[in-house]
């Protein structure tokens, strides 16, 4: 198992670019078994999600070729409908396939999915979802099935804004009769992208980016080549970085708009955040300010940002609390930080944290992805050495996160065992 060693004190100086979303990767990998045709993909990061997306995406048949951060995905044969447990417990996104493969072949088999550790992530909205679409749906031993003779455009309702249940329905509704109306639809940008994606397919798509979104189906796609768009936790957690280190970092490659709650946020902490067309230059105060923030369904301040914006405040003057409403039990990396000298209290939903001058180097463990990113930022403002165990969750959603701090001016060191 590979760890990180990091020795604090360095503040981050210099220029960063940002990959590929993630989080729109995904969804775009799922949507392109919806179609016989051929997709390219350009600027898809080589993360550690990604790679096993590509391998549900090989396991179901489909042919990928790779070409640096560029993918073409030949969908014409795929012939499996059904994902083995194995596969689906490495990533929850791979519930994503659901979506594309019944909108095609009227039917898939999934396990339930795995992911990451942060509290109860149900499949309800999605399945519902499906239902109204005209699909029946079965559980058994572990395995989800979904058959349809044919799916029919509906009005749909999601209870809660849903990311991946917005995804899922967008993909199955390409291919339903009809009209399909989803209200009270995730606005992420995310979703955005994939409607770009699967429009640029032939889909007949709009309203992505807000609470409502109409699809003319059925259309049949073709192929298509598409750039994805920056990814804005992986921009946000880079002008975190620069913050809490006292640093002068521009991060590149971001669109603006996409990180606004982060700015905010961070500016109210006293952190000067200038912002361009598609870069922002942060720059750190000798120590920030303690805020309050609530995570929340874009445009509110991500969830996947949360425990960033905790290690700020566990250095920051005053003390400051945190609503997280998104997730609940997103609190794994509360324990670990605490090891590091940090003042965090949860009470239910709620973390408050009562800022101290340093944090101490020690032994700490990434219970996920997110978590990760956070003790990383904690490692480079920490007195001494910080030894982070589990950097394979790190990677699920950052490309070799070190070389790039490193080559911003901090001592991190990938080791193997030890
Ligand atoms: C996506 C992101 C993840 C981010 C999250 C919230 C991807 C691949 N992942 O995850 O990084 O943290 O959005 O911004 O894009 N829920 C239900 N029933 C459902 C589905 C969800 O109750 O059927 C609940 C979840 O338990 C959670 C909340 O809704 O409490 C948000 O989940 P959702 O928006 O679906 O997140 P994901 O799509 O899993």
């Amino acid at each position: 198992m590979e760890k990180f060693i990091i020795i604090g004190g360095k503040r981050l100086k210099g220029s960063i670019r940002v990959g590929g979303a993630k989080n729109a990767i995904l969804p775009i990998l799922a949507a392109s078994l919806l179609t016989e045709g051929i997709s390219t993909i350009h600027e898809v990061s080589r993360l550690l999600d990604v790679q096993v997306m590509k391998e549900v995406l090989t396991y179901l048949g489909a042919k990928i070729r790779c070409e640096g951060t560029t993918l073409m995905i030949d969908g014409s044969s795929v012939q499996t409908l059904e994902i083995a447990e194995d596969l689906m417990r490495k990533m929850r996104a791979s519930n994503l396939v659901m979506g594309a493969l019944l909108g095609r072949f009227g039917q898939v088999k999934v396990a339930y999915p795995g992911g990451c550790a942060i509290g109860s992530r149900p499949m309800d909205l999605h399945l519902k979802g499906f239902i109204s679409l005209g699909a029946n749906i079965t559980e058994k031993h572990g395995y989800v099935i979904a058959e349809t003779n044919g799916l029919r455009g509906a009005a749909i309702h999601l209870d809660f804004p849903s990311v991946g249940a917005t995804e899922n329905l967008i993909m199955a509704a390409t291919q339903a009769q009809g009209q399909t109306i989803i209200r009270n639809s995730a606005k992420e940008p995310e979703i955005v992208d994939l409607q770009n994606f699967l429009n640029g397919l032939g889909a007949k798509i709009r309203g992505a980016g807000t609470d409502l979104i109409k699809i003319e189906g059925p259309t049949r796609l073709g192929s298509t080549t598409h750039t994805v768009i920056p990814d804005r936790i992986e921009a946000g957690t880079h002008m975190a970085a620069a913050a809490i280190t006292g640093g002068d970092v521009v991060v590149e490659n971001v669109i603006p708009e996409h990180v606004e709650a982060v700015t905010a946020k961070l500016r109210e902490a006293g952190v000067e955040v200038e912002v361009g067309d598609d870069r922002i230059r942060v720059q750190g105060p000798p120590r920030p300010k303690a805020v309050d923030l609530k995570t929340l369904p874009y445009p509110g301040f991500p969830t996947d940002m949360q425990s960033q914006m905790m290690v700020l405040m566990t250095v920051a003057e005053g003390t400051g609390v945190i609503s997280e409403t998104v997730f609940e039990n997103r609190y794994k990396h509360v324990d670990e930080l605490r090891r590091m000298g940090a003042d965090i209290k949860i009470e239910g939903r709620a973390a408050i944290i009562k800022g101290i001058p340093k944090l101490s180097g020690t032994f700490v463990e990434a219970t996920d992805l997110r978590a990760g990113a956070a003790l990383v930022l904690a490692g480079l403002i920490a007195e001494d050495a910080t030894v982070i165990e589990n950097v394979w969750h790190i990677d699920r959603g950052y490309e070799h996160l070190e070389r790039k701090y490193v080559a911003l001016g901090a001592r991190i060191m990938r080791v193997n065992g030890i």
